[in-house]
């Protein structure tokens, strides 16, 4: 598994705002989507492409586009949707699906309760969006979701990761034959007794949507 931490002035700006608690809810949501755009630019470096030729004003040029099946992103609901606008804006043709599903405060574990994707994955790339990565318990049943139906490619996109959910990633998908990436704004220091990314920005889905 592969993580990068993106490492650009811009984005540290950003993500610093988005920590202050004093940042309201609309403000919240605009920054989390100006972000995700640049971070999207990061993550979609390997996004497959095929060659196409076009005819400019004055020769032929050769070029690409993005090759078939298109890749298809999946906001984690509730708080990944405040990542899709974002998202689209960078690559409009993507195909969206959906996958709902939330933590557990008590046992911290994760529980799907709405999925709409489509049934056959096979060979293509997915783009999962989710702010937040603490203990990697959702994010590790969202890429087993995609790969059991036969994703050969997964990127995920967080605002904010934890070193402990990077390691339970890399425990949990051990052997999955699938490369998988992690793009996000910032590894924070660890996470506290409540599984809260330390110092983090508190609840993503709440600071989004109240
Ligand atoms: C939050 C967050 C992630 C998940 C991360 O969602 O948006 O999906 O927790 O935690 P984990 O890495 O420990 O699994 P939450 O369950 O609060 O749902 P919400 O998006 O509906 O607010």
């Amino acid at each position: 598994m592969r993580i990068h931490v993106a490492d650009h002035p811009l984005i540290a700006h950003k993500l610093t705002t988005l920590r202050d608690e004093r940042t309201d809810s609309p403000t919240f949501r605009r920054l989390a989507d100006e972000l995700v755009a640049l971070l999207a630019y990061e993550a979609t470096r390997d996004v497959r492409v095929e060659p196409v030729t076009v005819r400019t004003p004055v020769a032929e040029a050769e070029g690409v586009r993005l090759a078939s099946p298109k890749p298809l992103v999946v906001p984690i609901l509730r708080a990944g949707l405040g990542m899709l606008e974002g998202f689209m804006r960078l690559m409009p043709t993507a195909e969206v699906g959906f996958l709902g599903m939330v933590r557990n405060e008590e046992t911290l574990e994760a529980a799907t309760y709405a999925e709409r994707l489509p049934e056959d994955l096979s060979g293509r790339q997915c783009y999962v969006l989710d702010p937040m990565l603490a203990t990697g318990g959702t994010l590790a049943a969202a890429i087993r979701f995609l790969t059991d139906r036969g994703a050969d490619h997964i990127t995920a996109i967080c605002l904010l990761s934890a070193p402990e959910g990077c390691e339970r990633l890399e425990r949990d998908l051990d052997g999955i034959g699938v490369p998988v990436s992690v793009v996000t704004a910032g590894m924070d220091e660890r996470l506290n007794e409540k599984g809260y990314i330390v110092p983090g920005l508190g609840d993503a889905g709440d600071r989004l949507y109240g």
